[in-house]
């Protein structure tokens, strides 16, 4: 098949689009470098360097690719900036991608796997997050992540294009060749891997007095691999729906510490700053529908995995992509 990808010259586009090419899909990249890297572009995709936020430059690429199907991870991702700029997060997660959506319409793509996030979800009722719990963000990124799910559900009914909302919790991890980084960093496995290789000198706990065993937060991690696959199923979907995608298992912020200091030898010095609005004490998916639905099956549902492969990565490039 022929899947053109947006926003894959970031972390989770890069990964999905290396592991598409890798079983035999072709793959055009479009992504306009203000997140991702050149070097994040796998050699083998095409890539075009045009914004989603001008019509022409989406409309001319969907056009001229005739893709068999979209995935479409571009976008704003910093919960925190979201709260202060929360402009930057309605035009380009929800107004640009609208001409996303159009150029599909239009090019005749009938297929459409979407970005989606935890954060559509806010502080959940219950943990494990099932699909049916209520979604009902506490910041600006979750809601247009939220908005952009209620338009591709009106653009089926009336265009008939077909989209699986995949919501991720914590992607982490690399494959040989590509890994996480962001031009600003707020995930915790590469910031504290920084800290094990020298180039930050503590990692931040934010809170330490959560309703949890050892007082931080707790989060789920699936590895960029087990991720990826989950997209490749998804191609196979015939309606559209929404699935969590997280591995069911939660792990603190000190658990995740610990693992590094175990993965890397190096102790790790922290700090305990104060907690940050909105985070809730646990955020735990339930992966019971993507594995009956779709037989996803992750092959790294552990966090030491997950840990090793991300510092690999960064021991063989300590700078990231260098840009
Ligand atoms: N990283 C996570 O743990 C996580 C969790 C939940 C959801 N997500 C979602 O997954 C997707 C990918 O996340 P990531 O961590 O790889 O982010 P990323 O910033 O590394 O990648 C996003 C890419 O989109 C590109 N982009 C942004 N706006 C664009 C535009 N207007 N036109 C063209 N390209 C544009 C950026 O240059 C970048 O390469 C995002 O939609 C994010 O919301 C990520």
């Amino acid at each position: 098949m022929h899947i053109f990808v947006t926003g894959g010259a970031g972390y989770i586009g890069s990964i999905c689009s290396e592991e598409l090419l890798n079983v035999g899909h072709a793959v055009t990249i479009f992504d306009n470098l203000t997140e991702g890297h050149r070097k994040a572009v796998d050699s083998r995709a095409t890539f075009v360097n045009g914004d989603l936020a001008k019509r022409k430059d989406i409309m001319t690429a969907v056009a001229k690719a005739k893709p068999a199907a979209i995935m479409h991870f571009a976008a704003n991702a910093l919960v925190g900036e979201s709260m202060t700029n929360p402009s930057k997060y309605f035009r380009n997660n929800v107004a640009a991608g609208i001409n996303l959506l159009d150029a599909a319409v239009e090019a005749g793509v009938t297929k459409f796997i979407f970005s989606s996030t935890c954060a559509t979800y806010g502080t959940p009722e219950k943990v494990p997050i099932d699909e049916r719990l209520p979604q009902r963000p506490i910041n600006p990124y979750g809601l247009s992540k939220l908005m952009f799910e209620q338009i591709l559900n009106w653009y089926d009914k009336i265009h008939g294009l077909v989209h699986v909302n995949l919501r991720y919790f914590n992607a982490a991890g690399a494959s040989e060749k590509f890994g996480e980084d962001h031009r600003v960093e707020t995930h915790l496995i590469p910031n504290i891997i920084k800290v094990a290789l020298g180039q930050r000198e503590t990692a931040e706990i934010y809170g330490d007095k959560y309703p949890t065993p050892d007082g931080t937060c707790i989060r789920d991690y699936v590895h960029i691999l087990d991720l990826a696959a989950a997209h490749m199923l998804a191609l196979g979907a015939e309606k559209s729906d929404s699935y969590n995608l997280g591995c069911g298992e939660g792990f603190s912020v000190r658990q995740v510490i610990e693992v590094v200091q175990k993965v890397s030898g190096v102790p790790i010095p922290v700090k305990v700053q104060p907690p940050r609005a909105g985070d809730p004490p646990r955020l735990v998916s339930s992966s019971h529908k993507i594995i009956s639905q779709l037989g996803w099956k992750p092959k790294f549902p552990r966090l030491l995995p997950i840990i090793e492969s991300a510092w690999a990565w960064h021991q063989k490039y300590p700078n990231g992509y260098g840009d």
